[in-house]
């Protein structure tokens, strides 16, 4: 039997009536990274000024669709490249169109080398309990390879600061199987990192965006990458070391010491509902996925004119919203709860992926527990594969 307080999360957000989560997009970084497709440009103070204040019209045209705020994440792009007023300017806007749960989980995207111990105060006063540093390598001449603008001292300073600002929750984002990365290099940086005891390690596998000098260096043949046999041993390497350093293992790329798992981010997994703001946000409200308009100027002039900066839509029903929903479940380690499931489609899932699940069962890529169905250790190297035919 589930508990009434269970029972109560399933109903609201398990149906996506409701969005207690909220993702602000800030695209603006002091460079692009070589190897990054997210809708971010370089930063210029005027525009930042103007882009601001539509966001807050943006934040205003959404306040009413809002619950009581669980979850806010503030991505970019590089938020911390805001100047410590814009950032307090942004969050009284964010409080005075949202209420926010006291004990909500609120977090800030920053680059390291753009924080500074102002800055690291307005968040704390202003509530913002969580910290992602993208570091991506310990290693300072791949840093400058992938076009990053930091060194490992000046990571090493921001997260140190974060530290005696009191921050008691980080994430850090690295990404491995980079061109020419070898094993030793990414074991040294995963040890390096783990030395630090961050509460959260993202540890990505390098994906080759198109339209970025990476991919156009890779197509011309000047970018060696490792072999798909190397970048699936550092995968293992990876759940091996961090498992082996108490770290749990609770989503493909995901890393956290107990109690520490990214509540916006399981908002996503859990296919829920949450409101997306910023140019080139995504959100998903009413059972409606929306992306906004990705230009800068586009959505500034859109809100001028107090409406929404939505580009496409797409209602989810049926065999999609069951589709996406499995999918993303999938991602995380415990796999998709049964459970919840059947409460959200009023069906069992054998009902839509009967086929489908018994294929990858036999196959020894998906394994059912009594609560779950979820990736084999086998399985999780071969995720894509999956999630390709579910599409
Ligand atoms: C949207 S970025 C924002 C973080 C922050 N701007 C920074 O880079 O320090 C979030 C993370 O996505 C990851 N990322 C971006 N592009 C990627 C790619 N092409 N392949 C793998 N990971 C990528 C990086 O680890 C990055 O830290
Ligand atoms: S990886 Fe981060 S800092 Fe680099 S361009 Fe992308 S969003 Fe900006």
């Amino acid at each position: 039997m589930r508990t009434a307080e269970k029972q109560s999360e399933s109903d609201s957000n398990l149906k996506n009536k409701t969005a207690s989560s909220v993702y602000i997009h800030i695209p603006f970084c002091a460079t692009k990274c070589y190897y990054c497709a997210f809708n971010t440009y370089t930063f210029h103070k005027a525009q930042a000024e103007a882009y601001l204040q539509a966001l807050r019209t943006e934040i205003e045209l959404y306040a009413s669709e809002a619950d009581l705020l669980k979850t806010i994440f503030i991505g970019g792009g590089t938020p911390s490249i805001l100047s410590a007023h814009a950032l307090a300017r942004l969050f009284v806007d964010i409080r005075s169109n949202f209420t926010v749960s006291p004990d909500a989980e609120i977090t800030v995207e920053c680059n390291p080398g753009t924080v500074d111990a102002e800055k690291l105060s307005v968040m704390q006063n202003n509530g913002v309990n969580r910290l992602s540093f993208g570091l991506q390598a310990m290693q300072d001449e791949t840093l400058k390879q992938l076009g990053r603008i930091h060194t490992v001292p000046e990571f090493l300073h921001s997260y140190h600061l974060a530290r005696e600002c009191g921050f008691k929750n980080i994430n850090i984002d690295l990404i491995f199987a980079l061109p020419e990365q070898s094993m030793e290099a990414w074991h040294h940086t995963l040890n390096e990192v783990i030395s630090l005891e961050p509460e959260h390690i993202s540890a990505y596998n390098l994906v080759m965006e198109e339209e970025t000098p990476f991919y156009e260096q890779w197509q011309a043949g000047k970018l060696h990458l490792p072999p798909e046999d190397t970048e699936a041993d550092m995968f293992q390497h990876t759940i091996e070391t961090l498992t082996g350093h108490g770290y749990m293992h609770y989503e493909i790329c995901n890393f956290a010491r107990s109690n520490h798992f990214a509540k916006h981010n399981l908002v996503y997994w859990n296919n829920q509902s949450c409101i997306g703001l910023g140019a080139g946000a995504c959100g998903y409200v009413n059972g409606v996925r929306y992306t906004n308009i990705r230009g800068i100027t586009p959505y500034i002039n859109k809100l001028r004119q107090r409406n929404k900066p939505i580009s496409d839509t797409e209602h989810l029903t049926g065999r999609a919203e069951k589709a996406e929903t499995l999918m993303l479940a999938l991602r995380k380690r415990e796999g998709i709860s049964l459970e919840n499931y059947e409460h959200r489609f009023s069906e069992e899932i054998e009902v839509a992926f009967g086929e489908n699940l018994k294929k990858w069962v036999d196959l020894h890529l998906l394994e059912q527990t009594d609560t779950h169905l979820r990736f084999t250790d086998r399985g999780l190297f071969l995720a894509n594969e999956v999630f390709v035919e579910l599409m």
